[in-house]
């Protein structure tokens, strides 16, 4: 639906379901218990809940609000809030911009893989032996190929603008996704081996904790919930005035992160349940072995051990997490492209072009030097770039905006909010309390 010339979210379940669909990705489904099993489980997953409540969720209900005062592209939004023109921090937003592009690379890379992973079953079950072995097995060929793929698709899918092509993707797919979690987590724990990685997912084992661990998952928690790179801003842009922005952010995080739970709990327990099946996951020191594809190890292990069952339900699982992924990429795309639109004048066509093809050009990048920039580039954008941006858009709203004005806002979608406890604490949480936490996670780890 759109209002005036600028296109909107059609229903508050219609934003909540694209922010969602940004958010749920792979963060979720790779990065999270990722990290989990390589932190030590539980006090991996304790120390991630925490810097969701106390760090990104206030975070992500500024750059919301940010973006839905100034309903135009970042840079405009945050001129709007800004009261003199001529100081307005333009870099940040260009660095927000280049920061979504870097996770769009590496993340096109990984998102190939899931569709190797959902093509190559079918060419088996029709003979094509040789070519199911090549979509699952790591090479500089397949990755480029299936990274390119990807990023076509984002293209396509952002070319047709926000209601008819990210609103209507990614309320398709979220319902879908949460079901087939629910059944994949109750079968992985009727199997053998699965109480194991329970125990390492849910009782804390207080020697994993470490600073590294702690700046890891504040990333993370970034990560997952498309902080600082200004697509909220975006999204938030396109969000119309009656909606209370505090509660819907709430609902969001919520989702999010309890779709990282419960990827979780379904890949711990496969981890050990695939270890009876006699897959390696762990070296002789107990390190996990190739952590950036332990998920693809993990999750056809246990397809396996479903028979013909499981080769639908592998299928079935990696077209959603493809799907994920997808309304997750279409966000990072939309944040160069919004811009280009409203601040060079180009066409959706021209920009959605050449932006891509930017994004084509690191993604090869990335491929080409794999050893050295996959591990680099996913450091550099979501461990440091992700959280400080985020703190710059708190410090903005915190303390550059008029206090009135941000009031003014947030009780568009909320009258009552003036009186809340939520208004009592959240600004001064956000010019005071964001900044020296951020701080103290950074100073501790150096
Ligand atoms: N939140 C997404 C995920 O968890 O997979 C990743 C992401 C999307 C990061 C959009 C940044 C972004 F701008």
């Amino acid at each position: 639906m759109a209002s005036g010339s600028r296109a909107q979210f059609s229903s508050k379940l219609g934003f909540i379901m694209a922010a969602a669909g940004s958010a749920v990705g792979l963060g979720n489904v790779w990065g999270f218990p990722t990290q989990a099993a390589s932190n030590g489980g539980a006090v991996f997953l304790i120390v991630y809940l925490l810097m969701v409540v106390v760090l990104a969720l206030p975070m992500l209900i500024a750059e919301l609000t940010i973006g839905r005062h100034g309903q135009a592209s970042p840079l405009r939004s945050i001129a709007s809030i800004w009261p003199k023109r001529s100081k307005v921090p333009v870099g940040f937003g260009l660095l927000g911009l280049l920061t979504a592009l870097m996770i769009l690379s590496f993340y096109s890379i990984i998102a190939g893989w899931l569709a190797g992973y959902l093509v190559s079953p079918i060419l088996d079950l029709i003979g094509l032996h040789t070519a199911a072995n090549w979509l699952e097995s790591f090479s500089l060929e397949r990755n480029l190929v299936l990274a390119l793929v990807f990023i076509g698709l984002t293209m396509k899918v952002v070319m047709s603008g926000v209601t008819d092509g990210i609103e209507r993707w990614s309320s398709r797919l979220m319902p879908v996704l949460v079901g087939l979690f629910v059944v994949m987590i109750i079968y992985i724990l009727t199997q053998d081996g699965a109480m194991d990685g329970l125990k390492m997912y849910l009782v804390p084992d207080m020697s994993h904790f470490s600073a590294d661990l702690v700046v890891g998952a504040m990333g993370q928690a970034f990560f997952s919930l498309s902080l600082g790179v200004t697509v909220m801003m975006v999204y938030g842009s396109y969000l119309p005035k009656d909606i209370n922005i505090p509660k819907t952010a709430a609902q969001v995080a919520a989702i999010d992160t309890g779709i990282a739970f419960g990827a979780g709990l379904l890949i711990l327990p496969a981890m050990f349940v695939a270890q009876k099946h006699g897959v390696q996951i762990y070296d002789q020191a107990g390190h996990l072995l190739n952590s950036d594809t332990l998920v693809f190890t993990v999750l056809p292990a246990m397809f396996d051990t479903m028979g013909s069952v499981g080769v639908i339900v592998g299928i079935l699982f990696f077209a959603l997490m493809l799907i994920a992924a997808l309304t997750s990429s279409i966000s990072m795309l939309e944040v160069p492209v919004s811009c280009a639109i409203e601040e060079l004048g180009h066409s959706r066509k021209k920009a959605v072009w050449w932006i891509g093809g930017v994004a084509i050009a690191l993604a090869a990048a990335i491929v080409f030097n794999f050893g050295t920039l996959f591990g680099l580039v996913i450091t550099i954008s979501t461990v440091y770039l992700q959280p400080l941006l985020g703190l710059v858009w708190a410090i903005c709203a915190g303390w550059v905006w008029h206090r009135a004005g941000l009031l003014e806002e947030i009780r568009q979608g909320n009258p009552e909010v003036a009186n809340s406890l939520f208004w009592k604490v959240w600004p001064n949480y956000l010019r005071y309390v964001c900044p020296i936490l951020m701080g103290l996670v950074f100073w501790v780890t150096i």
